[in-house]
């Protein structure tokens, strides 16, 4: 009988062992395949860019070039200074000389009968002096508003004039068209990327933080936050982006006796913080018409306790989705990516975050970090708690959709290597450079579309309608688009 029941066992083993030897063969013939054909409903592009050297745009190029005329403020750019844009920030800077920090600004170009004083500031970085940075803060405007405003008044300098519409009223209706920026930098294909968005013209750009990769260049070298800012002009100057910041934004150089982080960025751009009663301009909310979006920095304490943490949970207290349905975050760093380029890199705040994302219904996450593009399903990974071994995403309707849209063109160049095989979560990638837009129709429905540089402005690469997280939880929109196109 022992001997029976050992040699019984014996073949059991034996057994156990050919299954496991055949599941081993057969899960590598189907990794072999997955190379090609992915598992799950994801696609992977079959479009492949070709490969160019990125180098950021000579300093002569005329996208660099000064503004004409005695000591004329440059750089120009606006933002929201408070949640709904009823209080707009400008800002720009001279270089020769101090010049008047005045506002002037009206609701025709030639009746600029408001004012608003401005401030100076400047900084210094390792051996860079900036010009005189002016902040000045427009209050009291109306939404959905056309004004015109001039800056270099007043002294006999340079004067330059300007115009934007302030955001519609926060409202569940209200269409609104957002523009999807990130890792924008400023060589030839951040120029082909800004001038694509020019064509899809949005009431605004939510920027998914690393600007200008000045500090890539020797010593930080900020003269490259300052061609940023004339490159950027065209359109900064025209409606407000929506900064969040990335770690070229950090410019900590201890090498270079730079220690407080985030200087050249918190002097030039600043955030309406103090109205979204953060304690940081890092992180911050705004709301434009239908859109509540919530900004989160990647680069700063975000565990339980922290201050950002805090502020996070008490934000989505303050979200109202019957007045504003669509609830949006953005964070530089990705929750979710399917590239060895920064894989795994944001964990530590999808750990911390991503629970309280789902409960919350946040429609989308939008973060750039990986020089690609990739859209996910809904899916979440919330029931993990190292004990239970559960740490496997899983579709989720009540889970955000992620986008990745790191691919604006900066100096680095492209994140070309995929992991293999395409995650289930995965729904769309490619590794090209490009921008989306985000058209919200009302309070269900939003269009979205990414667009690659290499095709023409009504070339969609990706499309999606969104159905609204709050209003429609359980209609299940992330597969929808999917499967006409991918075997699954
Ligand atoms: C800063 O230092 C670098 C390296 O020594 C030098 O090339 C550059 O000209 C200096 N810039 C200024 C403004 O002094
Ligand atoms: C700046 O210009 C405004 C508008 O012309 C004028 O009222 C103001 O006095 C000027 N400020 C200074 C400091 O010159
Ligand atoms: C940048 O793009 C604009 C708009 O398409 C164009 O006018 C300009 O010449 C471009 N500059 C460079 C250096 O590519
Ligand atoms: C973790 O999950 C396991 C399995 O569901 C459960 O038994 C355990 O209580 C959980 N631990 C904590 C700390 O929640
Ligand atoms: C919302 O917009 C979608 C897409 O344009 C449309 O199909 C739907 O009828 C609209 N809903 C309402 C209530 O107007
Ligand atoms: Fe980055």
């Amino acid at each position: 009988m022992h001997t029976v029941a050992i040699q019984r066992r014996r073949h059991g083993a034996v057994t156990l062992l050919l299954v496991a030897a055949a599941v081993v063969l057969l899960s590598a013939a189907a990794q072999t395949a997955a190379a090609h054909r992915p598992r799950g409903c994801g696609v992977t592009s079959k479009y492949v860019r070709k490969h160019q050297a990125s180098e950021d745009m000579p300093l002569d190029a005329d996208v660099f070039a000064v503004p004409p005329g005695r000591n004329a403020p440059q750089q120009v750019h606006i933002g929201l200074a408070d949640q709904t844009g009823t209080s707009m920030f400008v800002s720009w800077v001279t270089v020769e000389a101090e010049g008047n920090s005045t506002v002037l600004y009206g609701l025709a170009a030639d009746k600029l009968d408001l004012a608003a004083e401005g401030t100076i500031t400047r900084y210094t970085y390792y051996n860079y002096t900036s010009g005189y940075i002016h902040h000045a803060t427009l209050t009291n405007l109306q939404h959905g508003t056309r004004y015109h405003y001039a800056v270099g008044v007043g002294v006999g300098d340079t004067v330059r004039a300007f115009w934007f519409t302030t955001p519609p009223a926060p409202g569940p209706d209200v269409p609104l068209r957002l523009g999807l920026i990130g890792d924008l930098g400023q060589t030839a294909d951040s120029n082909s990327t800004l001038a694509h968005y020019e064509s899809h013209q949005g009431d605004a750009v939510l920027f998914v933080g690393d600007l200008s990769y000045a500090d890539k260049h020797p010593l930080h070298d900020n003269n490259r936050w300052d061609t940023w800012g004339r490159f950027a002009e065209r359109s900064v100057a025209y409606q407000p982006w929506v900064w969040t910041t990335g770690n070229h934004e950090v410019d900590f150089a201890p090498e270079l006796g730079e220690l407080a982080p985030f200087k050249p960025f918190t002097h030039r751009y600043p955030t309406p913080w103090k109205a979204s009663q953060s304690s940081e301009p890092y992180w911050y909310s705004v709301k434009l018409g239908p859109a509540h979006i919530i900004v989160l920095s990647s680069y700063s304490a975000f565990g339980k306790y922290t201050p950002q943490y805090k502020w996070v949970e008490a934000e989505l207290k303050r979200v109202d989705r019957e007045v504003t349905p669509w609830l949006f975050i953005s964070t530089h760093v990705p929750w979710y990516n399917s590239n060895n380029f920064h894989y795994m890199e944001g964990e530590p705040m999808r750990a911390q975050l991503e629970k309280m994302a789902v409960d919350a219904r946040v429609d989308a996450v939008f973060a750039g970090h990986v020089h690609a593009y990739e859209r996910t399903h809904r899916y979440s990974n919330i029931k993990y708690n190292v004990t239970d071994g559960k740490c496997t995403p899983i579709a989720d309707r009540r889970a955000p959709v992620y986008v990745v849209i790191g691919d604006g063109g900066n100096v680095e160049g492209l994140a070309d290597e995929l992991t293999w095989p395409q995650p289930a979560y995965s729904a769309f990638r490619e590794y090209s450079f490009g921008h989306a837009v985000l058209d919200i129709k009302n309070r269900t429905h939003a269009y979205y579309a990414w667009y690659r540089n290499h095709d023409g402005n009504k070339v969609t690469a990706d499309t999606m309608w969104f159905t609204n997280r709050y209003h429609m939880p359980n209609h299940d929109d992330s597969m929808t688009m999917i499967t006409a196109k991918a075997a699954c």
